[in-house]
């Protein structure tokens, strides 16, 4: 079979890292979650205090920018990938509601999105990737060998978002997903669409394993 990538696109909360982590366990690929990529040059953003109550300095992050190094380790003992920001481990840091509610200040900056997609361009170049973000079909795999555009209804991705974060309401929780989705798809830099040849996987009704079996179809197609 031949070795390909596999670009995942979608809305926040839609399961795009589900599937993507379920994809690169069955073929043996490499997982890279480049939306921790711009949690983690947030994370710097917020630690330095380029990001004071919510503002951004701008001029003080562009002349900081070389200095802000992100890459992942693989952790064998949990089998995923981390996130690491100048040598240090942030995966759990870069979840935080600190990091979300200041990341998509980042994440439409254009000097940090050509630093992050050349990153991730590079880590693609020998295939067997299964990547997943807001811009990979279109921008940073545009000749990936099979194309992912998840989506499910804001109503299903705030009520999976409840279930593990309990002590969230609801009401807050549709906010902040209506708030990224606008953000995301509003922004100048890269916004996020479907990319033409991509295949669009509404999985409000589906359930993982019946969603895996379906792109499972897709990916072997795809390998030929
Ligand atoms: O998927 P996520 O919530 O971890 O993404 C964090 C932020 O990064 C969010 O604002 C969307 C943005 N993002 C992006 O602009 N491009 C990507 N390829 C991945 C994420």
């Amino acid at each position: 079979m031949k070795k390909i990538n596999i670009a995942i696109d979608g809305h926040s909360s839609c399961g795009k890292s589900t599937i993507a982590k379920q994809l690169a366990k069955y073929f043996s690929y490499l997982y890279i979650d480049t939306g921790a990529m711009y949690r983690a040059v947030c994370l710097y953003c917020l630690q330095t205090k380029i990001i004071l109550d919510g503002v951004i300095d701008k001029k003080r992050l562009l002349s900081e920018l070389n200095q802000i190094e992100v890459s992942f380790q693989y952790n064998s003992d949990k089998n995923v990938s981390e996130t690491y920001l100048n040598g240090m481990n942030v995966e759990q840091e870069i979840r935080g509601l600190w990091v979300s509610e200041n990341v998509s200040k980042i994440s439409k900056i254009k000097a940090v999105r050509e630093k992050m997609v050349s990153i991730q361009k590079a880590i693609g170049q020998h295939r067997g990737v299964v990547m997943d973000g807001r811009d990979i079909g279109t921008v940073v795999f545009p000749d990936a060998e099979l194309k992912l555009f998840i989506t499910a209804s804001l109503k299903e991705r705030a009520h999976r978002r409840h279930a593990e974060l309990q002590d969230v309401s609801l009401e807050d929780i549709i906010k902040n997903l209506e708030d990224r989705d606008l953000d995301d798809s509003t922004r100048t830099e890269n916004p996020l669409k479907q990319a033409k040849d991509a295949i669009i996987i509404d999985n409000t009704k589906l359930s993982i394993d019946e969603q895996f079996k379906r792109i499972l179809n897709y990916c072997e197609q795809a390998m030929k």
